[in-house]
């Protein structure tokens, strides 16, 4: 049940240009309200796809080489031949936020799938005709309640599995593994869900990387039964190079809920502060505590140095 209190992590400011967006559909730029793929896709039919979040800052796709390392490499591991290079792929992108006259503030989402089958089965022949590209990009500011009011977690029964049944890291199209945590979450009067992974450690939420904060210590999973986050990642990275004590571990709720800090990592919110794990207030601070906005501003900087850098390159 949503109740007015409700956010998730990927609330955005409202923002009416997104009724009247154009969207990139295999070729086309079209009207949103054209944009339309085949009742027959793999990616509607079976969820057989894989797909990219990411965001334009100042004209360029911050961290674009990452997530095209990610997207290549999932595409790769599931035979799904997108094609298209790295820039065949920034073309797509480029032009569909040109069409909607986006520079900045807006979010991706690059959708690939199998493609259109000839019959209403699984098997990857029936996709006969490549794969189905869309890119929906839309103008995008993270709500000001995310950092403000921070997000209210519930430990939720689902797990993200072992990487023989499905790999966690693959972004694929059917998120139904999520979306069932987002729904106990949900059901449990939270935002969004906290995952464990199988052996019961703290591992990542159904939306987002989970990192606490210890004692100015800042620890994450092991990483091996999550989204292998780009922000993530950078964090990581970022925590590393500024001398700020990081580690990727096995630990529990216990640790948990006694952390000083809380936070998700994610493409779209960066890194958005926990309020709350199973009803239990996550440290004193309203919002984002000092170690949480220490990193913020050094993930800022590091965008905006990753764009610099992008704009050199194509100059
Ligand atoms: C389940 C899950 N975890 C974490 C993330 C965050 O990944 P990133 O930092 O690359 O946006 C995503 C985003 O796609 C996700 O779907």
């Amino acid at each position: 049940m949503i109740t007015a209190n409700s956010h998730s992590t990927h609330d955005a400011q409202a923002d009416l240009r997104n009724d009247a967006i154009k969207i990139y559909v295999d070729g086309d730029i079209v009207p949103k309200d054209q944009a339309k793929v085949s009742v027959y896709d793999s990616g509607f039919m079976l969820g057989d796809g894989m797909w990219e979040g990411m965001r334009l800052y100042d004209g360029e796709w911050a961290f674009f080489d990452e997530h095209m390392d990610r997207l290549l490499s999932a595409c790769k591991a599931v035979s799904l031949d997108i094609g298209l290079d790295r820039d065949g792929i920034r073309d797509i992108l480029d032009r569909t936020a040109t069409a909607n006259g986006m520079i900045g503030d807006a979010h991706c989402r690059l959708m690939i799938t199998r493609g259109r089958k000839a019959k209403p089965f699984q098997h990857p022949q029936l996709s006969q005709w490549g794969p189905t590209i869309v890119a929906i990009v839309e103008h995008s500011t993270p709500a000001d309640s995310l950092q403000s009011r921070g997000i209210r977690l519930a430990t939720v029964p689902q797990v993200r599995g072992l990487p023989h049944s499905q790999d966690p890291k693959f972004n694929s199209h059917s998120k139904l593994n999520c979306v069932i945590a987002c729904l106990q979450a949900e059901q449990a009067g939270a935002d969004e869900g906290l995952m464990l992974d199988p052996h019961g450690f703290v591992n990542t939420t159904n939306a987002c990387n989970f990192f606490i904060v210890r004692k100015g210590a800042v620890w994450t999973s092991t990483g091996d039964y999550c989204m292998n986050g780009i922000t993530r990642q950078k964090v990581i990275d970022l925590c590393r190079a500024n001398d700020i004590p990081v580690f990727e571990r096995n630990y529990s709720l216990y640790d948990a809920y006694g952390a000083d800090e809380a936070f998700l990592t994610g493409t779209f919110g960066a890194q958005t502060p926990v309020a709350e794990i199973d009803g239990k207030t996550i440290g004193d601070a309203q919002g984002a505590g000092p170690t949480t906005l220490r990193i913020r501003a050094l993930y800022k900087d590091l965008i905006a140095r990753n764009v610099a850098e992008q704009k050199a390159q194509r100059a």
